[in-house]
């Protein structure tokens, strides 16, 4: 640092005084310049008005004496000026005529000046040396009419202007000398206020985090001008405490003896499974949309369970995610592959988009995926439409993908690609057929139904026959599995390993696994006993911020979709309160409900219709401040939807059908303090797990009424058993171990079917 301040110094001192110094040098160049012209034409003034006289008493050569005296008394007269040397007056050959007595000390010869004027008949003017004085001679000819009598010189001394620009110099040399003095003196200043104050505290801040003294999160001290730098120092701060955190939790659980996975776990399992193998996800959702408001870009995360799951696993291995680019405004923001980096701000994998039309979207998404294979794998009462037009689109743009992946995958040696959900049935085959080095497997995030409600699709064997392209299929739960295995047994050619759970269709073997998807439950989800006094002002300052007053509080975080039983939910919350009134006026519901596939007039018939039966039941019971339901009619954060999770006495989830559900999951993952009560369809894949939820069947009102009065009336040791129950649950089968089981199990398949295999199937074939 002191190196550095000398440094600046030196550089400073020279650089200020050679500036101004050069400014100087033009300054004093310009001032002698105006002395010098000042002397100039004040000797022209004098040197016309008294060639005048001269010539008048110039006379003929007879009178030359008297002529000489009256020149003589001119010249004297004009002679004791300031700075004049002298006036002298030559006849035409050059002998003095008249001449002041100062300057026959130092002109002994004409000077060629005024030789130059008499034989030019005009004004010269010279700065020359006599001796070793500087003087400016003017020298005019002396004329009667055209004839040139002789010539007349003023002769000025210019030795003050010397001594005026060396004044000039001396001034300029303190000038220059304050000048740096002062300048070097505020850049110090400067440099130390805004420079070397935040670099001291950043390095004092930085030390702290590295010696971790500071916790996690730190505010980042102001540095100024900085701040960039800063930012990027806080991203790698917090990397340098997820390192440390990781590692001393690696060790505790080392310790322990414990197998938790964790995303640094997760990391190392990839790197090996993958051995060098690069991981692309392909999904119809991407996690971050690029959305224009006029002149803001704002980055939306869709209110998806499938981006909550799997955007630890692309981070833990910095893989690829394939997916359709929804946003206005994602083209704005990819190169010319169609790629990114995210998460915006801290990119930790790459995003590629693909591109779809208008209609591709349309007959594509919102038909055949959305009005076609959802309500057939919910089967939630609500027909599914078929339109032959529709599945051209689903078929058009599965080859779109298609194309997208082997784009990605072209160079890449031993991909995995992890397909995912009923978006992409096709893909798998098709990516096979392409490249059948690669490892694909697809994920089905729906329920599959049984083959008879499957059988009503008009392309069932199209699908299960794309879908056995892949070398591994996961679904969340084993019946999920049996379902699909009898539906490839009734539809296409292929044989079924019931003892293995796969099935064989054209020499390709097709694993067919369990993995039940979870939440990250991270370490910082760890349990916190004892602070229930926090949650219950919580839950009175959230519920005020909704501008209600309620003593107990429930919860429901929903897309509006019709597979997830809101309307039941609102029925069954009038049901409690008519049953037990005296909840009324205390129990109030919060709902909160992202819009979701409004495009399609189901769920937007739906959106209309939670409204109205929510304003419904309000309407027959509010009073005062209260009410009993608040719908948020919008698609909330995580960190927004935390504070409800956390101050909730209770958690309702009530879908008719569900793959999974991660809400009852986050819901668990958010109870540090092991309290609140999860009511939980027996319909979701999570009933499965979560044992110690109220179960209910969510199309019995009033079975569903009762657990919410069972859980706002059980004791809390009952309570904390059950949430600590299920939480160790989830912290064990967390999404790290979704990935690394979904991963590992892909990459062990054996991509070549062994050959006796082939032959039983051919022999079952023929014998069938
Ligand atoms: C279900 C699907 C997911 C999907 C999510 C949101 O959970 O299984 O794949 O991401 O719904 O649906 P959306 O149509 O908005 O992507």
């Amino acid at each position: 640092m002191r190196l550095l301040s000398v440094r600046l110094i030196v550089s400073l001192v020279l650089g200020i005084t050679l500036v101004s110094s050069g400014f100087s040098y033009y300054e004093v160049l310009g001032e002698k310049r105006a002395l010098r012209s000042d002397l100039e034409r004040r000797d022209e003034i004098l040197g016309e008005s008294l060639v005048g006289n001269v010539e008048r008493s110039w006379r003929v050569p007879s009178e030359t004496a008297a002529s000489d005296k009256e020149l003589e008394n001119l010249v004297q007269r004009f002679g004791n000026r300031e700075h004049l040397l002298g006036v002298v007056i030559y006849n035409r050959q050059g002998t003095v005529v008249a001449m002041t007595p100062e300057l026959q000390k130092t002109l002994t010869a004409i000077p060629a000046t005024v030789s130059l004027a008499m034989a030019q008949g005009r004004e010269e003017s010279s700065f020359v040396r006599l001796g070793k004085m500087p003087v400016h001679i003017l020298a005019l000819p002396v004329r009667r009419q055209d004839e040139v009598l002789g010539g007349l010189a003023v002769v000025h001394d210019v030795s003050y202007i010397r001594a005026q620009i060396l004044l000039v110099w001396r001034q300029t040399f303190f000038r220059v000398l304050a000048q740096v003095f002062l300048i070097v003196l505020i850049t110090l200043l400067i440099v130390r206020w805004s420079m070397t104050g935040p670099i001291a505290r950043a390095a004092l801040w930085m030390r702290a985090l590295r010696t971790g003294k500071i916790p996690f999160r730190q505010e980042v001290p102001d540095l100024d001008m900085f701040r960039p730098l800063a930012r990027e120092v806080a991203t790698m701060a917090e990397s340098l405490n997820h390192a440390r955190n990781a590692a001393e939790n690696e060790a505790r659980l080392r310790e322990a003896g414990e197998s938790m996975w964790t995303a640094d776990r997760l990391s190392v399992q990839l790197r090996t499974r993958l051995d060098g193998g690069h991981l692309f996800v392909v999904s119809n959702r991407e996690p971050y949309i690029h959305q224009r408001n006029g002149k803001t870009l704002d980055v939306v995360v869709p209110p998806s369970g499938l981006v909550t799951a799997l955007e630890p696993v692309l981070d833990a291995c910095d893989g690829t995610w394939i997916a359709h680019g929804s946003g206005n405004a994602d083209a704005e923001v990819v190169d010319a592959h169609a790629r990114l980096r995210v998460p915006p701000g801290d990119p930790r994998y790459s995003l590629r988009r693909v591109w779809l039309t208008k209609e591709e979207e349309e007959g594509y998404y919102y038909g055949f995926a959305n009005e076609g294979l959802w309500p057939l794998c919910h089967i939630a009462h609500t027909r599914p439409l078929f339109r032959a037009a529709d599945w051209q689109h689903y078929q058009d743009v599965n080859h779109k993908f298609m194309e997208a992946v082997l784009e990605e995958i072209e160079n890449v040696e031993k991909p995995v690609v992890l397909v995912q959900d009923y978006h992409f049935a096709l893909l798998p085959r098709l990516i096979k057929e392409k490249r059948p080095d690669a490892r694909v497997a697809i994920f089905w995030h729906i329920p599959w139904p049984n083959p008879e409600a499957f059988g009503i699709c008009p392309w069932q064997r199209q699908l299960v026959d794309g879908l056995l392209g892949a070398d591994l299929i996961g679904f969340h739960i084993q019946s999920h599995c049996n379902n699909f295995l009898e539906t490839v047994d009734r539809v296409v050619e292929s044989r079924v390993d019931w003892e293995h759970f796969s099935a064989l269709r054209q020499d390709h073997r097709t694993m067919v696994r369990p993995f039940p998807i979870s939440v990250a439950f991270a370490d910082d989800d760890a349990a916190e006993n004892g602070n229930h006094g926090f949650n219950y002002l919580q839950r009175a300052a959230l519920l005020r911020n909704l501008g209600v007053e309620a003593t107990f509080m429930g919860i429901g975080v929903d897309r509006i979709d019709y597979t997830k039983g809101i309307l039941e939910r609102f029925l069954a919350i009038e049901r409690f309160l008519e049953k037990y009134p005296s909840y009324q006026g205390k129990f109030t519901f919060v709902q909160i409900g992202a819009p979701s596939r409004t495009h399609i007039k189901r769920y937007h018939d739906l959106l209309a219709e939670v409204e109205a039966e929510a304003e419904r039941i309000n309407w027959r019971f509010q009073g005062g401040k209260w009410k009993p339901i608040v719908f948020l009619k919008r698609s909330h954060s995580h960190q927004e939807i935390e504070p409800y999770y956390r101050a909730a006495d209770l958690c309702l989830v009530t879908s008719l059908h569900d793959g999974m559900n991660l809400v009852a999951k986050e819901f668990l993952a958010a109870r540090k303090d092991e309290r609140g009560v999860l009511i939980l369809s027996q319909f979701t894949g999570a009933a499965r797990e979560l044992r110690d939820a109220l179960l209910v069947n969510p199309y019995d009102i009033d079975q569903t009424a009762e657990a919410i009065r069972a859980a706002l009336e059980m004791e809390p040791e009952d309570k904390e058993l059950r949430v600590r129950r299920m939480r160790k649950a989830i912290k064990e089968h967390n999404i790290y171990r979704w990935a690394g089981n979904l991963v590992t199990e892909l990459c062990e398949v054996r991509l070549d079917a062994p050959e006796d295999e082939h032959e039983k199937f051919r022999a079952t074939v023929s014998v069938a």
